[in-house]
């Protein structure tokens, strides 16, 4: 594998260690192996070329894992399936932003979250789960991973750690039950689209506690809502960090990708199912990252400062009910302490309650004329979607009402437009 000379490995100068923001411009690629080219070049190829036989027979041998790199030894690029020089750049700068040994591309952020749970989970065996959760993901755990014998055990965020703790258990009894383990530990907090918060620590806790003979299972957070800047679950606590790139860090709702990371044995297990499953990301869509990486900082600030203003306004709002952003939880409330110990910011994307019902929502929703109505968040124009009619209307209404997701829910994500022109457009949807 080309990999770059020092300069573009190190992550200080002098004593100083360089922020995230400045290793985008550079770290992680080397241009003298590229002609000099200040950017990464596209490596659109599905193979690369061995200079001997030898050099084929040594990369195989190491990516295959059938002897130990010698000291100084090179791996060579073999095949985009298995690394590619885009990937390879993208990862060492996703693994900058997560503070993470080693991060992974995928094409989606499910195929991250599918491949992840894949890798530690087996036949009999059991997991935990908070919820609520994507809708993609709530299929996953519900309707295809018990196809492959796996069995998720399901805790309301809202619930606290006595819901939590009492999943992990329940989980460990049905897993000696079948004949296996609890095989991991998955969190998505802040929970789409209700911000509802899981304790990462409280989750390692359990993950350490869950310990058996094939030792213990990965703590795996979806960090999509804050990361990578507002949230970093693995200084929390968090083996594995799962995002999916559609959102922020693609950040132009442009493209569709996903990411894992952590330390490089956990990593290394997921790296494996992905080569076999092919659910790694494409070098086009790499290059793509790499470029919106560049601005991810500027991107997320502008969209936190731009929904401070525009939740504050609707909390002000006579027709809107309730506006479920994290600075705004009473001090009170069990998950304050939760949002100041976890999060460095509420993020840009929450839900509110308009009076009335699907019919209201749907009216607000027509009505808008800059902020666009469509699925999907961290981009860099403002979304508006209906959580129960679109994202989670596979959920059974029953208990769509549990998790919160009512008929009068609408989710927003900030986007990097004037905040004030945002605000108008609200205004008159909601005036009329
Ligand atoms: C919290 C969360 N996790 C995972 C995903 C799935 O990501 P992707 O659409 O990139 O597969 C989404 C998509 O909206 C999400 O909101």
């Amino acid at each position: 594998m080309r990999r770059p000379t020092k300069p573009y490995r190190s992550r200080k100068i002098g004593d100083r260690a360089l922020s995230p923001e400045t290793l985008m411009m550079g770290y992680g690629f080397s241009p003298h192996l590229s002609e000099g080219a200040l950017k990464p070049p596209l490596f659109q190829t599905s193979t690369f070329v061995f200079e001997t036989a030898e050099d084929g027979k040594a990369s195989f041998e190491l990516a295959y894992g059938l002897r130990e790199k010698r000291r100084d030894e090179e791996m060579h690029l073999i095949y985009s399936r298995i690394n590619n020089p885009n990937l390879e750049v993208l990862e060492d700068r996703l693994s900058v932003w997560d503070a993470a040994e080693k991060a992974l591309a995928f094409a989606s952020g499910m195929a991250a979250i599918s491949t992840t749970l894949m890798t530690f989970l087996r036949p009999g065996d059991t997991f935990v789960f908070s919820e609520p959760v994507y809708g993609g993901t709530e299929y996953l755990v519900h309707n295809i991973l018990p196809q492959f014998g796996a069995r998720g055990v399901g805790f309301m965020a809202e619930g606290g750690a006595d819901a939590f703790r009492a999943a992990a258990a329940e989980a460990a009894v049905l897993a000696a039950k079948t004949g296996g383990k609890v095989g991991a530990v998955y969190v998505e907090t802040p929970a789409n689209p209700t911000n509802g918060l899981v304790d990462i620590a409280l989750a390692r806790e359990l993950s350490e506690s869950l310990k058996g003979p094939a030792g213990r299972p990965p703590v795996i957070v979806d960090n999509t809502f804050l990361g990578p800047l507002w949230q970093q679950p693995l200084a929390l606590g968090a083996d594995i960090c799962v995002t999916s790139l559609t959102k922020y860090v693609g950040g132009h709702s442009d493209l569709i990708a996903g990411a894992a990371s952590g330390d490089a044995s956990w990593i290394g297990q997921v790296a494996v199912f992905r080569t076999i499953l092919g659910t790694m990301t494409d070098p086009h869509t790499a290059w793509l990252l790499l470029r919106s990486l560049e601005t991810l900082k500027l991107r997320m600030d502008a969209a936190e400062l731009g929904a401070r203003k525009v939740a504050a306004y609707l909390q002000t709002h006579p027709r809107v009910k309730s506006v479920w952003y994290l600075p705004f939880l009473p001090k009170d409330h069990p998950d304050r302490a939760l949002f100041e110990k976890q999060c460095k910011t509420a993020g840009s994307t929450f839900s509110f309650e308009i009076e009335g019902g699907e019919a209201e929502a749907f009216a607000f929703l027509n009505k808008l004329q800059v902020i666009k109505l469509a699925v999907s968040l961290g981009g860099t124009e403002t979304l508006a979607s209906h959580p129960a009619a679109m994202t989670h209307s596979d959920v059974p209404p029953d208990q769509r009402l549990r998790l919160g997701i009512t008929e009068s829910l609408v989710r927003l994500s900030i986007g990097v437009e004037n905040p004030d022109d945002l605000i108008a457009d609200i205004e008159q949807a909601l005036g009329q």
